[in-house]
């Protein structure tokens, strides 16, 4: 393995800068030396990040790069599957954003293409598995702390945007619970330990932007996924709180229950004076997850120099989309669908 892992970046939006600026800026063991876009201002960005030796406007530019050893993709999520099957028969390790694609048989596709090359890494972008409070209190599952986990109530709720970026990306998101609920799909199937997912229902409302129903999406979904071993869970995701971002979620066991990330609070201030009792509020997903995303993005870097391998695996990534499709599917039947 090279002293350095050099890597190439397709997808410079709301994520991929973020991504291209951890890699860019610092990150041990690897640098950033190509990015992709078929935008002009942002391949102009990326030329300005210190490494960028390539930037060009398609994905088999980058790929035919000697230089790339493997490639990040924060492209939108309709074009995942076919790339990242690009990416791995380029012979490059690849690391790509949630959800790995909209239905299960573009997901198996590139399952496939990975069985056949185990030396490369394929991971998928599930952020939250590096959260230390998540990993707290899956360490603390694993150590039996709560007994046998049998249900998980977890919600991804953000602040209300009024520009409305979310319903420009709804045509191709896969809506909001294969872009949103998809984190707590992947949670709740990690602290309950991987069973099988039977059965799902749905119901969802728009409050406030009209412009979804036209990709048959909501502003808020509620979810409940019924698991083979009597495991439940239990999932709220929102376009449209009035706060901040709200990430939470609770297990519950036989012998007690974990709560991660109650309230939407930025840090440990609570301020208290005539007005009330209140802390400050996270704005949004990056600054809540911001360590996450540098520790996922490390642990990538470490599975491709083959110090240390990946727990969270591609099949994990199939059965989050199997899930999440099962629930959209029941979104828009309005029945229970099974899985
Ligand atoms: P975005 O729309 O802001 O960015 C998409 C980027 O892809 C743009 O730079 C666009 O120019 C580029 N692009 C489009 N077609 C391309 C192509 N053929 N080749 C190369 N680049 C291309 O979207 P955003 O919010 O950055 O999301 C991107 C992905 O990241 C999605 O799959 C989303 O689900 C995921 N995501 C994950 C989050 C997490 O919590 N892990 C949070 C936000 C997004």
């Amino acid at each position: 393995m090279r002293e350095t892992l050099r890597i190439g970046i397709a997808g410079l939006g709301r994520l991929g800068q973020r991504h291209a600026e951890a890699l860019a800026l610092g990150m041990p063991n690897c640098s950033l030396v190509a990015a992709c876009s078929p935008v002009a201002s942002e391949r102009e960005y990326a030329g300005q990040l210190p490494g960028v030796k390539r930037v060009c406007a398609e994905l088999p530019e980058l790929l035919q790069d000697p230089e790339v050893d493997a490639v990040v993709l924060v492209t939108p999520t309709s074009l995942h599957a076919d790339q990242s099957i690009q990416v791995l028969e380029a012979g490059k390790h690849l690391f790509v954003e949630k959800p790995l694609a909209l239905d299960v048989a573009d997901c198996e596709r590139v399952l496939r293409v990975a069985e056949k090359r185990p030396a490369q890494v394929a991971m998928v972008g599930f952020v939250r598995r590096f959260d230390a409070s998540y990993r707290s209190a899956f360490a603390a599952v694993e150590a039996g702390e709560i007994g046998r986990p049998f249900l998980v109530r977890s919600q991804t709720c953000d602040q209300n945007d009024p520009d409305g970026f979310f319903v420009r990306f709804a045509p191709t998101s896969g809506g909001i619970f294969m872009d949103c609920s998809v984190h707590d799909i992947d949670l709740a199937r990690w602290m309950l330990g991987r069973p099988k997912a039977t059965r799902a229902f749905a119901t969802g409302t728009i409050a406030l932007h009209p412009g979804l129903a036209a990709s048959g999406d909501v502003d808020n979904g509620m979810a409940f996924v019924e698991f083979e071993n009597g495991a439940r869970a239990v999932f709220y995701a929102s376009r449209t709180m009035a706060h901040g971002h709200e990430t939470m979620t609770e297990v519950i066991g036989t012998a007690g229950k974990l709560l991660v990330g109650e309230h939407a609070a930025r840090d440990r201030v609570v301020r208290s004076d005539a007005h009330g009792v209140r802390h400050a509020v996270l704005k949004d997903f990056y600054e809540r997850f911001a360590d996450a995303f540098r520790f996922e993005m490390q642990s990538f870097v470490a599975a491709c120099r083959g110090e240390a391998p990946l727990t969270l695996t591609l099949q994990d990534a199939v059965e989050a989309t199997r899930i999440g499709q099962a629930i959209t599917r029941s979104l828009r039947s309005g029945m229970p669908e099974s899985i």
